[in-house]
């Protein structure tokens, strides 16, 4: 049940006899928080008032004397310069509740048409163990695909894997030269994450080394760009110069602070070095880490038959590394086709681009020129290499041939963003104008200092370490003794451990999907994890109780398929004040699809469990005054109960019934 579509239907018929196209008019609806605006407002007197030429509260009471609304409002009321203020009848909700309990579908209608819809998601560099950075796609993505397979759309999962890139040099690079076979053999996924953070430090280590002896040039420049600005502050005689002065001042300044943090960094990494003997000596024993792991993995490109092998030993080890936190995060993917499964075809591509006039040579490196863009997109290499980008092109094509989608979505990090404007420019030049693509990008994790979320050697956070923390955090927060005492009967150990999985996994997933996804977001676990507030503990405490009150009722949920026709209103406005965000379920998923924006469903959930808390205050179920009360209230727990769970399903958390 859409209701804003539903008026917007009954606005349009209303419109007609006052504008050739009413649409855009009609489709001004929107859900108000406040009772005192009616549950849904339409603002479309003003906008049209002005095409027209007439007074916005009189075109309004015109609108409303031809609007049918009767079968799902009380009448209409105009409002301030002429919105008009809708309030649902309590007889239509009442029974819009009644057909939401007896559908599966909780009322949400199945998109028409339907679309096939490809999510590319997570798509990690494997050969390296899963970092913060990989939470935000993999989750985002997750949810999306959930969501819109939910509503009916045709829903295609590809795990993009980078499994053929540098980090692959990097491992065997690491086998070669400080490997232990029998190791590898017996531990492979520790000790090849070991390799790998030794050889990336190497690597770290030399770029560190140049790139700090250029800082204190730079830093001098930064430093007389700073001086000139206080000079050219102290000469500006109008506040229109005196402003402009100030903003290269702050500007310089900026450049200065971020010179010397960027040199405090370096320094932390090459002293991380330098402290140990060991690892300075493998340093030194190593000085061109960067160019030979570049060899390798042009080696293992161009089919060298040893590199061929340690990657075919190496990869279904990095897979599991992977497909173990996938598992605890109960995510998983139709097609998991790496960037390896196209290598074959990126010669091919290459040629076909070429073929068709769209890429040239260009000293040496073959490249896309794109009007739109000032640098070229390069599809292959000086010395032959391909890369990334042709890498993408290629799964284009096979996505187009093996699927034939409507609309391909990458979830991927904001930085990526112009890589995607060209890919989708190359895309609509070689046929797939009709394919609907979207960088569905994101931002960074922050930590509380509001930089990216570091370890104190300076390497992303581990993602396990940081599900572990969060499990650990919510058996404190949620299974203490003392909270858990209350509980009857008593929980024994393994229904513990099962809530402080769900809770704490639970919490990672929605903290990320809460921020809406182009935004940074600072991570906190004592936050996240808190009963109060937007998160999911609150959400999946709420669900916990409207599981509670079923089980004290006696009744099993499947048992509560209807309102009592004879019914014939709400008895506190708490119940209404649910009842009205109950029924707006499908709008929340709807602006999921919208703006691929999963955080439009926490924020509708975080709105109903808020209702419900109120609702939970105000009105006794097991004592109500009648049995007819109790029974409206039963029902409206139940499907709150449904509404959560399938909501949070949506997003790839779970509920436990106790907590
Ligand atoms: N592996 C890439 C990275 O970690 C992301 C791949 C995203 N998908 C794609 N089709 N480019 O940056």
């Amino acid at each position: 049940m859409h209701l804003p579509n539903q008026f917007s239907v009954r606005f349009a018929e209303a419109l007609q006899s006052f504008v050739d196209d009413p649409s855009p008019f009609a489709s001004m609806i929107r859900s108000t928080n406040d009772p005192k605006f009616g549950d849904y407002q339409a603002n479309c007197a003003m906008p049209l008032s002005k095409e027209i030429g007439k007074n916005p509260r009189e075109l309004a009471s015109e609108i409303v004397e031809k609007l049918d609304l009767d079968a799902l409002c009380e009448p209409p009321e105009i409002a301030g310069p002429g919105f008009i203020n809708l309030r649902l009848k309590d007889s239509f909700l009442l029974q819009s509740l009644s057909d939401m309990l007896s559908d599966p579908r909780c009322l949400v209608a199945l998109a028409e048409p339907k679309r096939k819809v490809i999510v590319d998601f997570s798509s990690p560099n494997v050969a390296k163990p899963m970092h913060v950075g990989h939470i935000r796609s993999t989750v985002i993505g997750d949810a999306i695909a959930r969501t819109l397979a939910f509503l009916g759309h045709d829903v295609i999962t590809d795990n993009h894997l980078g499994d053929w890139g540098t980090q692959f040099g990097i491992i065997i690079y690491g086998y070669k030269h400080f490997g232990d076979a029998d190791q590898v053999d017996k531990n492979p996924v520790t000790e090849l994450a070991t390799l790998y953070r030794l050889v990336n430090q190497l690597i770290e280590y030399r770029k560190a080394k140049r790139t700090v002896e250029q800082i204190p040039t730079q830093l001098t420049e930064a430093e007389s760009e700073v001086a000139a600005a206080e000079q050219a502050l102290q000469a500006a005689g109008d506040p229109k110069a005196k402003k402009q002065a100030k903003k290269s001042l702050a500007s310089a300044k900026k450049k200065v602070e971020s010179l010397q943090s960027q040199a405090n960094s370096l320094r932390q990494k090459i002293e991380a070095v330098e402290a140990d003997a060991e690892l300075l000596a493998q340093a030194e024993a190593h000085p061109n880490v960067e160019n030979a792991v570049l060899q390798e993995t042009v080696k293992l490109h161009q089919g060298d038959s040893e590199n061929i092998a340690l990657w075919t030993k190496f990869l279904p080890h990095c897979k599991d590394e992977i497909n173990r936190i996938y598992n605890r995060l109960n995510i998983s993917f139709d097609h998991t086709l790496g960037e390896s499964f196209y290598h074959s075809m990126l010669e091919p591509v290459v040629e076909d681009l070429e073929k068709r006039g769209l890429a040239r040579d260009s000293e040496g490196a073959v490249c896309v020129f794109l009007d739109e863009f000032d640098a070229p997109m390069i599809v292959r290499k000086k010395d032959g290499a391909f890369l990334y980008a042709t890498t993408d092109i290629a799964t284009l094509k096979y996505r187009l041939e093996e699927f034939n989608p409507d609309e391909i979505l990458y979830v991927v990090d904001s930085r990526q963003s112009e890589h995607f404007d060209k890919l989708f420019a190359v895309a609509r030049k070689i046929g797939m104008e009709n394919v609907k693509m979207v960088h569905v990008n994101f931002g960074t994790v922050l930590g509380e200092n509001g930089k990216p979320l570091k370890t104190r050697s300076g390497t992303l956070i581990g993602l396990e370490g940081l599900l572990d923390d969060a499990v650990n955090r919510a058996r404190e927060v949620v299974c203490n003794p003392e909270r858990i005492e209350k509980i009857d009967p008593p929980m024994d150990d393994a229904e513990r451990e099962q809530v402080a999985q769900v809770v704490g996994h639970g919490a990672i997933k929605y903290a990320d999907l809460s921020h809406h996804r182009t935004s940074d977001y600072s991570f906190s676990l004592d936050k996240m994890v808190a009963l109060e507030g937007n998160t999911s503990a609150y959400v999946q405490y709420a669900y916990a109780r409207t599981q509670g009150i079923l089980r004290k009722a006696g009744v099993a949920d499947s048992d509560v398929t209807s309102i009592d026709a004879a019914i014939a209103g709400f008895t506190h406005p708490a119940e209404r004040a649910l009842a009205v965000k109950l029924l707006r379920f499908e709008e929340a998923l709807v602006a999921v699809h919208q703006d691929y924006a999963p955080n439009a469903l926490v924020d509708y959930l975080y709105e109903t469990a808020k209702a419900y808390a109120v609702f939970n205050d105000n009105c006794h179920v097991l004592k109500a005054e009648s049995e007819a009360i109790a029974s409206l209230r039963l029902a409206l727990v139940a499907l709150t109960g449904r509404i959560i769970r399938r909501s949070l399903s949506l997003l790839g958390i779970d509920v436990v019934a106790r907590m």
